[in-house]
């Protein structure tokens, strides 16, 4: 009897403990098979806009970004503030209480994808230190806003010199060896980006307006990596920024999407032709003699031909020439050779720009 009532006590607390472990590790799994599949749910921007409502990087130690400081250092985005619009979005010079001078970029929000990816993405922009490359000094993220704080470049971009003239910025304020200096200054930059950096930046949007100039002249390329940011959101957005007229090069208006560094090769030789002739790529020439209108490439190619070489530079240049000075006819030939070098038809006929570091 005594037997008995032992056996079956150890039975019923074997059988608890066998409930109350089943229960345990039935509560244990439905707990794990249900936290990654809340964490998808939880996209990054709600976080961020519920818990976490402003959310800032600061790659330049100096600086203290938050939404509050944007705001009141461009006095709430002013509209009288605004220096560049985009395809990206606006533009503002502001003015931190350090004295700092910085330009904002005001994303235009629905064209980019995910924040971590976002976030992600400039914390590997900011790494990237080089001297012909504008850096980015932090953003800021605030609900659906997203502000880029960039390094301000007094003297504007190239596309303001070469074609919107004023008493202080205008093309024959840029001699020959100037512009000679940006352009390399350009290649060394992009240069960078396609062989120098891991893994490889493709620009993708090279253009006057998108190289900045300093105090000496020295050229600073502006929003790499911002095509990239852009690539796996929507479809219409990444055709919009593949490039721009003009400089776009053939294989991308054929459907071949992906950008490669023979693109941006294709960009910077029409931005070689642009600056020496002081010509717009997307707009036609007016060739004389004839009543048609040919494309920049076409007649820069034509008047190779006819030897009508220092023809063919910006006015701007002969106006900068002092009278004891004459350019050389031979090394204005060899730049525009290798302009065409790089706008050749088929890619892989267009050099890489390591060689054109080499050849300018
Ligand atoms: N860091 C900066 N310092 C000084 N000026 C700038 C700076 N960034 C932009 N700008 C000015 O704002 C203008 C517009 O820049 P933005 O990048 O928005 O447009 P974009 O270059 O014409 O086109 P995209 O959006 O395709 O680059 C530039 O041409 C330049 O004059
Ligand atoms: C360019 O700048 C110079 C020097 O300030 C000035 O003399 C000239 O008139 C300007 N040219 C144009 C077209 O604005
Ligand atoms: C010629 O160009 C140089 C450098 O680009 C500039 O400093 C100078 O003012 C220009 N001269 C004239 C007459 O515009
Ligand atoms: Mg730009």
């Amino acid at each position: 009897m005594a037997m008995d009532e032992i056996l079956q006590g150890t039975i019923a607390a074997c059988a608890s403990f066998f409930l109350i472990t089943l229960v345990c590790v039935f509560i244990y799994f439905i707990i794990s098979s249900r936290a990654p599949k809340t964490q998808p749910h939880v996209t990054p921007q709600s976080q961020f806009s519920m818990e976490n409502p402003t959310e800032a990087a600061c790659f330049d130690p100096n600086l203290h970004i938050s939404m509050a400081l944007l705001k009141s250092s461009c006095n709430d985005f002013a509209s009288d503030l605004i220096i560049g619009d985009g395809s990206f979005g606006l533009v503002y010079k502001a003015k931190f209480p350090n004295g700092e001078i910085v330009a904002l970029k005001k994303l235009s929000v629905d064209a980019f994808h995910g924040l971590r990816e976002f976030a992600a993405e400039m914390e590997t922009l900011a790494m990237i230190h080089h001297q012909n490359l504008v850096r980015i000094l932090g953003y800021c993220i605030s609900g659906r806003e997203r502000i880029l704080v960039y390094e301000f470049l007094e003297m504007g971009s190239l596309d303001q010199w070469l074609h919107e003239p004023t008493d202080e910025k205008n093309s024959s304020m840029l001699s020959w060896s100037a512009r000679i200096r940006i352009i390399r200054g350009v290649a060394e930059g992009l240069a960078f980006l396609h062989d120098g950096c891991n893994p490889c930046i493709i620009h993708r949007d090279i253009k006057s307006s998108n190289v900045l100039l300093d105090n000496d002249h020295g050229a600073k390329i502006a929003d790499f990596g911002l095509a990239r940011t852009m690539e796996s959101s929507r479809s219409h957005v990444s055709t919009q920024v593949a490039g721009t007229m003009g400089y776009m090069p053939p294989e991308y208006g054929n459907g071949m999407m992906t950008a490669t560094v023979k693109g941006d090769v294709h960009s910077f030789g029409m931005l070689m032709l642009e600056i020496a002739t002081g010509r717009r790529p997307n707009l036609m020439v007016k060739k004389e003699g004839i009543r048609a209108e040919i494309r920049l490439v076409d007649w820069v190619k034509g008047m190779l031909s006819s030897g009508l070489i220092v023809d063919m530079l910006d006015p701007g240049i002969i106006e900068n020439l002092s009278e004891n000075e004459f350019l050389d006819p031979i090394a204005v030939e060899t730049y525009f050779k290798t302009a065409l070098q790089c706008v050749e038809f088929h890619p892989k006929e267009r050099p890489f720009m390591r060689q054109i570091v080499n050849l300018l």
